[in-house]
């Protein structure tokens, strides 16, 4: 397995018709890099990663929504006879096709994560999958997930996000393996000529974790940390933009630029001002009172 993949046929496996189904190149090319024993597949849907593993002599368990299991309230880990050595997922790209009611079945079912509301409901319960995949896998184990970054749809025409980003901030970095992209071969866009700004998607992310031997509490513990870090990075960071432009200036000067260049963290503290003269003290010099310099 390398860090780019590219199969412009799906293979034999599962069903062509099931829309947003897998390659099945995908899940051979991770059983040949892993060679787990027992693999599972939380968002089976057409059934390609079982019919991969029964080509290649591998135990194989799948779990969907329209099999009545629901990875955002249903522990996986209850639902295989042991720990797993891959817990994969192809989860729905938020609403970009809609499964229950559309894919499967005449009603929406509660947890398809396809007719989440929002982004933030998307991401949340994403979370949810990937925490419960990292439950169900043993210590050392991989835990996988196919996502691709989306336009449009409950974003807002035009607007774009990166999906693949969101998971990896939520999940502990140190246990990242590796972010492989896979080339989408047969898209609507591919004939399609495009003017202005606009960059078609011409490509998923497979991203692996490999499982350490941390609790729940304590990779939330680590994240915690790990976002008060950036918090105080992105502080700083935009306080020496500030200063930058204003190389020398008095608090009032510094509040009022800072209040233009980080709305965002303003609005998300009610301390600021507080705040800034915190970093100015650690980073930046008190040329008098009440004006501050680049060091
Ligand atoms: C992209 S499809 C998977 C395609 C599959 N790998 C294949 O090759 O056919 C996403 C699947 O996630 C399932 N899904 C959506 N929300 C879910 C949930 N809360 N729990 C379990 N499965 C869910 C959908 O039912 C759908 O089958």
């Amino acid at each position: 397995m390398k860090s780019v993949m590219s199969f412009p046929n799906r293979g034999p496996w599962g069903k062509s018709n099931w829309r947003g189904n897998t390659s099945g190149h995908v899940i051979r090319e991770i059983i040949e890099h892993f060679s787990p024993k027992l693999f599972v597949d939380a968002c089976e849907g057409s059934g390609t990663s079982g019919d991969v593993c029964r080509d290649m002599g591998v135990e194989y368990a799948g779990l969907d929504l329209y099999k009545g299991q629901d990875f955002t309230k249903d522990f996986i880990l209850d639902q295989l006879p042991r720990p797993a050595d891959i817990v994969f997922t192809h989860p729905p790209y938020a609403d970009m096709i809609t499964y229950s009611g559309e894919v499967y079945g005449n009603e929406a079912i509660a947890g398809d994560t396809s007719r989440c509301q929002s982004p933030e409901e998307f991401i949340s319960k994403s979370q949810v999958m990937l925490m419960n995949q990292r439950e169900a896998t043993r210590e050392g184990g991989i835990y996988a997930t196919l996502i691709g970054d989306h336009r449009g749809g409950t974003l807002g025409r035009g607007n774009f996000r990166s999906y693949q980003s969101d998971f990896i901030q939520m999940m502990p970095k140190d246990e990242l393996l590796s972010v492989t992209i896979k080339l989408q071969h047969n898209c609507l866009s591919d004939n399609r000529q495009y003017s202005g700004s606009f960059v078609p998607i011409m490509h998923e992310y497979l991203l692996l974790w490999k499982k350490k031997q941390k609790s729940l509490f304590e990779i939330s513990f680590d994240m915690a940390s790990e976002m008060t870090k950036r918090v105080a990075t992105t502080w700083r960071n935009a306080i020496r933009i500030v200063m930058m432009k204003l190389k020398e200036a008095r608090l009032s000067d510094i509040y009022t630029e800072v209040e233009k260049v980080a709305a965002n963290l303003v609005a998300n503290n009610p301390n600021y001002k507080a705040k800034i003269r915190q970093t100015l003290q650690k980073h930046f010099t008190n040329v008098e009172r009440g004006v501050w310099a680049v060091a």
